[in-house]
């Protein structure tokens, strides 16, 4: 059985743990298997850019950050674009044939998903993999790189909260998570943030700011904000995208944090500072419950594809590894829910979510 690998959009730590688990399970249990690395995501399918991988290259990976294959962005959007006579698609599906693959395996978040659904509709034989630090595809409780880069946002809040009680200072964190909030909750949650803000709670600049005097005054001159990269004022809750990025812009702020920062100071006179980790979150080692966790999906991988189990990608339901079809929950995202008991967790301790509730 010939199978083809790739990893596709931003990278996480534990892609390298996912490999390593498929190729030894693969090596292991599915007769005369051979395994191609695709480079650079779709990117490599596309130009036709890959290797036969021998076992020794998936040795002394299992706690390297980043991925072995490469990785890269190629938009959902222009996969059925023409360009010189030929889409995306067509070139990919070209270059699995030429390929000779019996299935390929796609590693990747939300928009990997869709271009795979694509791919599986078109005959070829997917099994996808939810990777992202964003924990937001459909139909898994958890992703890989979620929980190591919840202890990366965690750790960061940590230092941050000693030097803002040293200051007595307004710190807010803004941790990645353009679209859903999962990461600034479980890190939020984790580093004993007073406020956190995340993109499904549209937050009230009044209500932030009020929290901030009410601690000040209880005698706590500092406070935390664990704000995500996609949250939203209240007056920028209905906008659509590039209405409330022109508006942002006028200011010169991509995301809602500075204006926060701003505002919080301009209303309550305390001092503000913005930290932003960015793309650390997604580099180094993946966590030690990540490895273990990729280390299943990726040996899960390898069992659907000896059962010809494909159009399908691996889901953690509770304590169980399982798979969806792609087609089912490609396209959908995992929103964190309004009554997620996290959140219910996080109000009954006071933590607020600048809603004013
Ligand atoms: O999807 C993962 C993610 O890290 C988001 O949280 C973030 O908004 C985005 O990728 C950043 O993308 P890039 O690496 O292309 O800057």
């Amino acid at each position: 059985m010939k199978i083809g690998i790739l990893t596709s959009g931003g990278d996480c730590p534990a892609l390298n743990a996912v490999i390593r688990g498929f190729a030894k399970y693969a090596y292991n249990n599915i007769a005369d298997v051979e395994i191609y690395g695709i480079a650079d995501g779709y990117g490599g399918l596309i130009n036709g850019e890959y290797k036969k991988m021998e076992p020794d290259d998936f040795s002394g990976i299992l706690n390297v950050g980043g991925t072995i294959l490469g990785t890269s962005r190629q938009p959902f959007k222009k996969m059925t674009v023409e360009e010189n006579n030929s889409t995306k698609i067509e070139k990919m599906k070209r270059n699995y044939k030429k390929m000779g693959l019996d299935a390929l395996l796609t590693l990747g978040g939300a928009g990997t998903h869709k271009s795979a659904a694509l791919l599986s509709a078109e005959g070829l034989n997917i099994v996808g993999l939810p990777k992202t630090i964003d924990n937001d595809i459909f139909g898994t409780d958890v992703t890989f790189g979620f929980y190591s880069a919840v202890d990366v946002a965690t750790e960061c809040i940590d230092r941050v909260h000693t030097t803002a009680a040293s200051h007595g200072r307004t710190m807010l964190v803004e941790i990645m998570g353009n679209k859903v909030g999962w990461l600034t909750l479980y890190a939020g949650v984790a580093g004993g943030a007073d406020i956190i803000l995340l993109p499904e709670i549209p937050f009230d600049t009044a209500t932030v700011c009020r929290k901030v005097l009410e601690r000040a005054e209880a005698g706590k001159a500092f406070s935390i904000i664990a704000i995500a990269e996609g949250a939203l004022e209240k007056s920028e809750a209905g906008l659509k995208k590039k209405e409330r990025a022109q508006k942002r812009g006028e200011t010169g702020d991509v995301t809602a944090t500075n204006r926060l920062a701003r505002e919080i100071n301009k209303r309550t006179g305390v001092d503000t500072r913005v930290v932003v980790p960015g793309h650390i979150q997604r580099g180094g080692s993946p966590s030690a419950l990540d490895r273990a966790l990729s280390t299943e999906v990726g040996a899960y991988a390898g069992f659907l594809c000896k059962e010809r189990l494909f159009g399908t990608t691996v889901a953690i339901r509770g304590d169980k590894i399982t798979h969806n079809k792609i087609e089912d929950i490609a396209g959908r995202t995992k929103w964190v829910p309004l009554d997620h008991p996290m959140i219910a967790s996080a109000r009954r301790i006071g933590v607020s979510f600048g809603d004013g509730l």
